[in-house]
């Protein structure tokens, strides 16, 4: 049984080195684009310090977030495997973000310390359903009141959330990958960790296995006509976000949430007056 472990992560990112390929570079820069686009539409970043849960992207650096987040505070960068966290400060342009290995589960930061936190579906990476209440209680507790997180997850909705599933369960996808949520689990789940949920969507609306299957084919046709038209095409699909259809088209669900000013006690009656 593959245990997603620390140890396990660096395991991941020592092969995809080996590898040398991670994410097509267009692939890698619309998914960044999606992202920054929804911070910008979103979130007012504020000067206090940022957080994003896991280095992946940075690690790799073809989609890297972090240093682009545009924010007056420190940026900080955790991830559980020592070895990506590394990485990704390799990678780092300059020396305005802090590198650190520490786990989603329990955040190496004081109480009511973050001004703004990205989780980028990192926390559907667990083999335990419970781990993900952990994670956002955890988030919930390093967020000033007020503070914000922006949080995406695999999509269950997504019309190709079946075959996806299968091809995990074939082991062909390079790393262990856990559950995928509704929107309204994840609405449900943010509430349950006391968070207040502002605004929803879906994001990435070109389903990975197609998408990587194009790009496979542009770099093994290099036929410029049909390279243009791929890129055009999944550009053009990015407009779902805009429809009913977002749901069944998007790769992650999407969602912004408060830390209200007051927390909810939980031992006080729902219905008290
Ligand atoms: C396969 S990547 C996917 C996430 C990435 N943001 C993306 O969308 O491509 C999973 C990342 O989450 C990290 N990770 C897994 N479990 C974690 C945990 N409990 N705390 C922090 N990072 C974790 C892994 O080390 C890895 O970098």
């Amino acid at each position: 049984v593959t245990r997603p472990s620390a140890a396990y992560w660096d395991g991941v990112s020592e092969e995809i080195q080996t590898r040398g390929h991670y994410l097509d570079a267009f692939l890698g820069q619309l998914k960044a684009q999606a992202y920054l686009d929804l911070i910008e539409r979103w979130v007012d970043v504020p000067d206090t310090p940022v957080l994003k849960t896991d280095l992946f992207e940075e690690s790799n650096a073809v989609d890297a977030l972090l240093w682009h987040i545009q924010a007056g505070g420190l940026r900080l960068g955790t991830d559980l495997s020592p070895r990506i966290a590394a990485r990704a400060a390799q990678h780092a342009p300059d020396a305005s973000c802090v590198f650190l290995a520490a786990d989603a589960r329990h955040l190496p930061f004081t109480t009511e310390s973050l001004g703004f936190v990205l989780s980028p579906s990192t926390l559907d990476h667990f083999e335990s359903l419970s781990d993900l209440h952990v994670s956002l209680c955890e988030i919930n507790r390093t967020l000033r009141p007020g503070g914000t997180l922006l949080i995406t997850l695999a999509n269950r909705s997504n019309i190709g959330d079946p075959l996806r599933r299968l091809v995990i369960r074939l082991g062909l996808v390079p790393y262990y990958i856990g559950a995928s949520y509704t929107i309204s689990q994840l609405r449900d789940e943010l509430q349950a960790a006391g968070l207040l949920v502002c605004r929803e969507t879906a994001i990435v609306h070109n389903p990975r296995l197609m998408a990587t299957a194009v790009a496979m084919a542009t770099r093994t046709l290099r036929w410029k006509a049909f390279t243009r038209l791929a890129r055009r095409t999944m550009l053009a699909m990015q407009r779902f976000e805009g429809t009913r259809y977002r749901y069944a088209t998007g790769s992650f669900v999407a969602a912004l949430a408060v830390k209200p000013d007051r927390q909810a006690d939980p031992e006080e009656p729902r219905h008290a007056l």
